[in-house]
């Protein structure tokens, strides 16, 4: 009887043993198919014609499979790999694409290949668009993801990063941005490209976008063109004595080189651009609304007269953690901090920065800010050929509680209908223009 009894439990414990073992040996392929990961899109050139694909590489050699249809029967290799920040970053850089379109893409190794996600290139004809512009999403992943869910619901055309990525960009770091980045794919698969700027929380590494973004120009500026609108990333950190571990040369001798070569850069590509809009991205206010925070030297001196005189009308910055609109500004010595109000040919000032970053007092105001805030928000700015719209989208701070997720979606076939489309439910700031700051065309 004994033996019996004995049998029985050998035998449960034999079975029991079995069904663990076969659930783990079913189960170990699929974590083993993990090849890639960390999918982003960044716009480092024509955005109507082409598109750059970076991903995380873990094994076997990938192959890229795009199309304008779900069978991605067009393939392409990486045309660049990094080894960086612990991870295996592949680039392809896609061109000759065609215009507002939507093309899938996958990324296959001989075994498997990942799920098919989707862009959209940006339209050649007038029609509108959507974008976002926001910065400073180091620190507190709450709030980076909020905002991440919410471009998702957005489908925004593409996204301007004013930098600060992280806070010290390391390896962990970076894994982690990378990985919440996955989070502002659409339910349908579609993801967004980024526009990346360059802040001083980069400064560890002058080349850390160029090495995670395939960033072209290692000084990280740029213009991009779309149909009526100019986009320009500048690179605030290239001011001598500025940056934390300073971007500068180290040499003395040619302490301003970059800064020069940036300034007379956009000092020409401003002369000569004649679309209709005119929009700036970089890091570093040249008046930040935070009281601790540094005037802007040179980048005031040196740049805003260039705004001026070549008709940019909306400048986006970053870097304090807060909120702001200024009224349009026209740089005049004896104005307050050296602006004064020009309704007619002034560049309006918003920002600055707090995608997730500790939020900070805007204790800075001046007699031409047109309102300020503190909280985490980003930039929706409609644009078209008459008007840019500009909507601060709030989403909590560190004590006030935010669900993403309860925002309604929008579908990709609203958009269709309708580019100008937003979704319903957002969070908008009421600011003292109200929920809708205007920049009609001159
Ligand atoms: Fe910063």
């Amino acid at each position: 009887m004994k033996s019996t009894k004995s049998s029985m439990a050998h035998l449960l414990l034999s079975t029991f043993l079995l069904i663990l073992l076969t659930a783990c040996s079913t189960h170990s392929p699929q974590i083993n198919e993990v090849k890639s990961d960390k999918y982003r899109l960044v716009w480092n050139d024509n955005p109507m014609s082409t598109m750059t694909i970076a991903w995380n590489q873990y094994k076997g050699k990938p192959t890229l499979h795009y199309g304008l249809t779900t069978q991605t029967k067009q393939t392409a290799l990486p045309n660049r790999q990094t080894n960086y920040r612990g991870m295996n970053n592949n680039f392809v850089r896609l061109q000759d694409l065609e215009a507002d379109s939507k093309y899938y893409f996958k990324v296959c190794t001989q075994q498997n290949c990942s799920e098919i996600m989707y862009f959209k290139t940006a339209p050649s004809s007038d029609a509108s668009f959507t974008f976002i512009a926001g910065g400073d999403s180091r620190s507190i992943p709450k709030g980076r993801i909020r905002g991440n869910i919410l471009v998702s619901k957005i489908r925004p055309l593409f996204i301007a990063h004013g930098g600060d990525y992280t806070k010290d960009g390391t390896e962990s770091e970076w894994k982690r941005w990378f990985t919440e980045w996955q989070q502002t794919k659409s339910e349908d698969g579609r993801m967004y490209p980024l526009l990346v700027a360059h802040g001083n929380h980069e400064n560890r590494d002058t080349e850390m976008l160029n090495k995670l973004f395939d960033v072209p120009n290692k000084d990280v500026y740029s213009k991009l063109d779309f149909n009526f609108l100019s986009l320009y990333t500048l690179n605030t950190e290239l001011e001598p004595s500025v940056g934390y571990y300073d971007m500068v040369s180290k040499e003395k001798w040619d302490k301003y080189k970059k800064w020069d070569e940036q300034t007379q850069w956009l000092k020409k590509t401003l002369k000569e651009d004649i679309k209709p809009w005119k929009v700036l991205s970089y890091h570093r206010p040249l008046r930040p609304h935070k009281k601790s925070k540094a005037e802007g030297r040179l980048r005031y001196l040196e740049w805003s007269p260039l705004f001026y005189t070549h008709g940019v009308q909306l400048a986006i910055e970053c870097d304090s953690h807060l909120v702001k609109y200024t009224h349009p500004l026209k740089p005049d010595l004896f104005g307050e901090e050296g602006f004064v109000i020009d309704k007619e040919k002034g560049t309006t000032f918003i920002g600055e920065g707090s995608w997730g970053a500790p939020t900070r007092n805007n204790d800075d105001d001046k007699s031409w800010t047109l309102d300020s805030g503190k909280f985490w928000q980003f930039k929706l700015i409609t644009a078209s050929p008459k008007s840019l719209e500009i909507r601060t989208v709030k989403f909590g701070d560190e004590e006030i509680e935010y669900n993403p997720n309860a925002v309604e979606a929008l579908s990709q076939e609203e958009q269709n209908a309708n580019p100008t489309a937003i979704p319903k439910n957002l969070d908008l700031w009421d600011s003292k223009a109200g929920e809708v700051l205007t920049l009609e065309k001159r």
